[in-house]
């Protein structure tokens, strides 16, 4: 599509998006009593409006019910995570047991990790991506010193090429070939979080499992944000969260993925709790643990009901737009951005942008600045864009299929030249 600068053809696009009633399901930050341009989708997504009532729901039923809520309540607590199941299934491209709603991104890393990093004397390394999340990053170098290896050893960072800021997928395979029967683990971002590069995970998940090692995801970035069809690709195992694309709001509760093929191996090491024992049995109190099949086995406690609630009402209206038409729609959003940015780019010598983010990409651009790239930020920070600074010079944009608009694109260059004046 020809794009042009223009606020009548931004409007007329999304007259023409049929998403765009969506955009009145999210409540917006204001500045002046209109709404901010909201490009950190990629952080924490806005909050759907039902957030508030799902949540009143459950408090109610807690006051009128007590522990019965678990049973007596609207929507039983007990049984309260299984209503996931289809909805993050369709998200990730997973059959319903092989998904669950649960804990924490980081703490669930970690808890699947404890099953599939297996290192021996000889397979013990561990590939990643260099800028990974830091979390991550401190995850991986924590596992491998439970096994009492050294992280330098054992972790492998692919990184970009001299002057590149992506990395090139030959150079993925060319590391998980020369690691080989070294290579225990391939733990990367589904799509990075500073760069927003999204990485071929079926051929990533292919190749590594041709050297006999394990592959998991962490699709923070990418879960609600791309296409994924984890069942498919063969990944063995992936966690996400559940506050950024899935707007469900700061710390709400995360999600996990195990494929069928590892969902009744009750050999695998766990940290095990009483609610991924199978849920007829829980409330039997026996001694000796037994995993329930599937994803449910991972579970360790009690489901978190009151993030849950926003969860559910997040993951509705995402159903309900329809994970294609976000994509298509998130495309054209991303593809008008980084056109308005080299309009920008190419008018203006004093500021530069390169955008860094590699055409494989899902909704975020990552915006290397030169010259005086913070001051512009605070400058559009100040009239009501909200974008992300990283340092040294980057800024990241995510413009949200389900609750941006192609106005908000075109307000957000219109700060830029502003902040530029
Ligand atoms: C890629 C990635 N991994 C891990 C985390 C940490 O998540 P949590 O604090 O929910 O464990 C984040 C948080 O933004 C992230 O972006």
């Amino acid at each position: 599509m020809e794009f042009q600068d223009d606020l009548d053809f931004a409007r007329k696009l999304d007259q023409q998006d049929p998403l765009s009633v969506f955009r009145q399901e999210y409540l917006f930050p204001k500045i002046e009593h209109q709404n901010k341009v909201y490009f950190t989708g990629n952080s924490l997504g806005l909050q759907p409006k039902g957030a508030k009532d799902a949540l009143m729901q459950e408090l109610t039923d807690w006051e009128n019910h007590g522990v019965d809520g678990h049973f007596d309540a609207k929507n039983p607590w007990y049984s309260y995570h299984e209503s996931f199941k289809p909805l993050l299934a369709e998200i990730v491209g997973a059959k319903e047991s092989e998904v669950t709603a649960m804990g924490a991104l980081t703490a669930n890393l970690h808890a699947l990790m404890i099953s599939f990093y297996k290192p021996n004397a000889n397979r013990y390394k561990i590939l990643c991506e260099s800028k990974a999340f830091p979390s991550d990053q401190y995850a991986l170098e924590s596992q491998v010193k439970l096994h009492g290896l050294n992280s330098e050893d054992a972790i492998v960072e692919l990184i970009p090429r001299e002057g590149e800021h992506s990395i090139r997928e030959e150079d993925i395979y060319a590391k998980i070939e020369e690691i080989g029967d070294q290579l225990a683990m391939v733990m990367i971002g589904g799509v990075n979080y500073y760069s927003g590069q999204v990485f071929p995970m079926e051929t990533i998940t292919e190749k590594a499992h041709q050297v006999g090692a394990i592959v998991g995801f962490d699709l923070a970035h990418a879960a609600g944000n791309i296409i994924l069809k984890l069942h498919d690709w063969n990944v063995d195992f992936a966690a996400w969260c559940s506050y950024k694309y899935l707007n469900s709001g700061p710390g709400s509760v995360a999600g996990i993925f195990v494929h069928e093929r590892h969902g009744e191996d009750q050999s695998l090491n766990r940290l095990a709790g009483w609610w991924g024992t199978p849920s007829e049995g829980r409330f039997m109190m026996e001694k000796g643990f037994k995993a329930a099949i599937g994803a449910d086995g991972w579970q360790t406690s009690n489901a978190p009901v009151l993030s849950m609630a926003v969860h559910k009402v997040a993951l509705e209206l995402h159903q309900k737009a329809g994970i294609q038409n976000l994509v298509e729609k998130q495309k054209q959003l991303t593809a008008y951005l980084a056109f308005i940015l080299e309009e920008i780019s190419s008018n203006n010598t004093s500021v530069q942008f390169e955008i860094i983010t590699p055409k494989e990409r899902g909704s975020q651009l990552s915006i290397l600045t030169y010259g005086n790239g913070k001051q512009v930020f605070d400058h559009i920070s100040k009239q009501g864009v909200v974008a992300d600074w990283r340092e040294p010079n980057v800024i990241r944009l995510a413009p949200v299929p389900i609750y941006n608009s192609f106005e908000d694109v075109y307000r957000f260059g219109m700060a830029i030249k502003n902040a530029l004046k």
